[in-house]
């Protein structure tokens, strides 16, 4: 499996339809969306009536990565505007589980996302529960950031985690991705690649999608 998401952190705000214009055109099949509350990472970035903008302009997947304190509050909102998939931090909740639980009654698919210094173990029983980890190849809260190479690694790992359980589980990485390394990512057992500048800072934003997609 592979799929490109694509994430609007980096679009221009000025000219947002045209770049989700751009995206559908495009290989992608997912639209990365970054809420950021400037508590559980230090950046604020957008929520709902953009969400709902973004929502009303395309078909693509979207899939909302919530670097949110206390997710749970938020969640059903989410849904509402237009989340298909609904991703909160481990680290963001005493109570996963109940996280787990109001995604799915808000009828969104469920991911947990861990940061760079929460290891894979963290994970175990719950890989059941949910529809995808988000392994953060970067520190959360900032686009443009290098990707953090013993990532490759935890990818292995967790696939190796996911397989051994039979969790019906897809793996998604963020942070630091393009073209360069993507194939690398996708062989440690990664099935979807956030990219946020390597996309929209490209010259040609959807030719670095497709290489991306047939990195080798
Ligand atoms: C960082 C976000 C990432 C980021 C990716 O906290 O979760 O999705 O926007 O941006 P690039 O691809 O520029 O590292
Ligand atoms: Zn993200």
């Amino acid at each position: 499996m592979r799929i490109i998401s694509p994430s609007i952190l980096a679009a221009d705000f000025g000219n947002l339809g045209r770049d989700v214009a751009m995206l559908n055109e495009s290989r992608a099949e997912w639209i990365h969306f970054d809420v950021m509350d400037g508590v559980f990472v230090p950046n604020i970035s957008f929520g709902f009536p953009v969400l709902q903008s973004v929502r009303s302009a395309t078909e693509k997947v979207l899939d909302v990565h919530l670097m949110i304190v206390d997710p749970i509050r938020y969640v059903k909102r989410f849904a509402e505007a237009g989340a298909d998939i609904i991703t909160f931090h481990y680290e963001a909740t005493e109570n996963p589980r109940e996280c787990i639980a109001a995604i799915r009654e808000a009828g969104a698919r469920v991911g947990i996302s861990i940061k760079p210094a929460t290891d894979v173990s963290v994970l175990g029983e719950l890989l059941k529960e949910i529809d995808m980890v988000l392994v953060m190849s970067v520190e959360p809260g900032f686009g443009g950031q290098s990707f953090i190479e013993s990532s490759l690694d935890k990818i292995s790992r967790l696939k190796g985690m996911i397989l051994e359980s039979g969790a019906d589980c897809l793996i998604e990485v963020d942070g630091g991705i393009s073209e360069r390394n993507a194939a690398s990512i996708f062989a440690a057992g990664a099935d979807v690649l956030v990219a946020g500048s390597s996309v929209f800072k490209a010259a040609e934003p959807e030719s670095e999608i497709l290489k991306m997609l047939e990195a080798k």
